[in-house]
């Protein structure tokens, strides 16, 4: 059948406004408008790993493609960071560096599922794994999780179980979670691990906080004997190292699945940003003490934003995740009260954009603005909040 004019299917099934309806209202508007609604750091990189800092003289041609896998020294520089942080030796050969993990999570899911495949997804979820699946012919199955952990009664295994059908491919699981700032407790873990592993399922595990911990100890998933074999993982150097325009993360997971992320990487981008990845390296060989202080700083502003919208601290990464429907005003829905919220002068995420449960939440990120710039937002939504 003729296609023209109609674009793709899955493509018309998706939307860039995912983060906001309102952004381009708020535009529009005069004043300040703190753009909350965007997961972002407002700090600057480690002065070696800026875009400035990288230079043709130190890197001959280095505006030139990178070996598709990754630059040497980046690699280099990723493996020693694998072994001093986890104690474990990545087989160099299962190592690719990506063009960010939002492609990277793309070429994963690409990788490992078919069109018609089911990637199981507990929620609240970073929103735009949704999208990748449905990019790629697939579908999300959504299961409540992150805000049931804790609750009486909740059974992870008998949750994540009720989710699973003869198309199940995968389980994708982002914790540290965005947008809850939640841990993955031991229970939760050992759940997702006996459903993989009884429907022999992949796990993909999205690590994009791991060095965003404020409270508690992340145990990454993927270290787990019992999933080595059939995890692959993603990291980025975006939200750690504020190199999130840099476009700079990597993947590593059993030779099977690395065969086809590279192949299918070679085909979509070839290679990240050459110019990029010697920043990374920079900031990986480097950044410790700065990211240790950029820690601090998040986590200072993580308590100040929980204490202003009466939420409890997040354990880690870079969000707030609440309920917003005591602060509706009567007969009001969430699109109101978001739009009271930009009247305010601030844009936050819709909580649907999270999953299809959480219709009256709501999603803030807390380091998207400096201090002074978050304590004014705080006081404007904590006016719309209190109404
Ligand atoms: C959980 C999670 N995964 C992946 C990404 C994508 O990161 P990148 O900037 O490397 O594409 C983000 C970015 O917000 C995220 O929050």
């Amino acid at each position: 059948m003729p296609r023209h004019p109609r674009v793709a299917p899955a493509a018309a099934g998706l939307s860039h406004e995912v983060y906001s309806a309102l952004a381009l209202r708020a535009r529009e508007r005069p004043g300040p408008v703190y753009p909350l609604h965007v997961g972002d750091t407002w700090l600057e990189p480690l002065p070696a790993a800026r875009a400035e800092a990288q230079r043709s003289a130190e890197h001959p041609r280095l505006h030139g493609y990178a070996p598709v896998q990754g630059e040497p020294a980046l690699l280099a520089a990723i493996l020693r960071r694998l072994a001093a942080r986890h104690g474990v030796d990545v087989d160099p050969a299962c190592l690719q560096v990506m063009p960010g993990a939002t492609t990277g999570l793309a070429i994963v899911v690409g990788a490992l599922l078919a069109p018609g495949d089911e990637l199981v997804v507990p929620s609240p979820f970073w929103p735009l794994i949704r999208g990748i699946a449905i990019s790629r012919g697939c579908t999300s199955v959504e299961v409540p999780f992150f805000t049931r952990l804790g609750e009486r009664g909740f059974d992870p295994e008998a949750a994540l179980e009720r989710a699973i059908g003869p198309r199940t491919a995968a389980i994708y699981v982002n914790a540290p979670n965005n947008p809850t700032g939640r841990l993955l407790p031991a229970a939760a873990a050992d759940a997702i691990a006996a459903v993989a592993r009884r429907h022999d399922l992949w796990v993909i595990a999205d690590e994009a906080y791991e060095d965003l911990v404020h409270a508690g100890e992340h145990r990454p998933l993927w270290r787990r004997p019992e999933l080595a074999g059939r995890t692959v993982v993603t990291h980025t150097l975006s939200k750690s190292h504020a190199l999130a325009g840099a476009r700079i993360g990597y993947t590593h997971g059993p030779p099977e699945a690395m065969r086809a992320v590279r192949a299918l990487q070679f085909h979509e981008s070839y290679c990240a940003a050459r110019p990029m990845q010697f920043a990374a390296a920079a900031a990986l060989d480097g950044g410790d003490a700065w990211l240790a202080e950029a820690r601090a700083a998040y986590a200072a502003a993580g308590r100040a934003a929980a204490a202003a919208v009466g939420a409890p601290p997040p354990e880690a990464g870079t969000f707030l995740f609440f309920d917003a429907a005591p602060a509706f005003a009567p007969g009001e829905g969430l699109s109101g009260f978001l739009e009271r919220c930009l009247d305010a002068g601030v844009l936050l995420t819709p909580g649907p954009a999270c999953g299809r449960d959480f219709e009256t939440w709501v999603r803030l990120c807390f380091t998207a603005v400096p201090p002074d710039a978050l304590a004014d937002a705080l006081a404007r939504l904590g006016a719309v909040l209190r109404r």
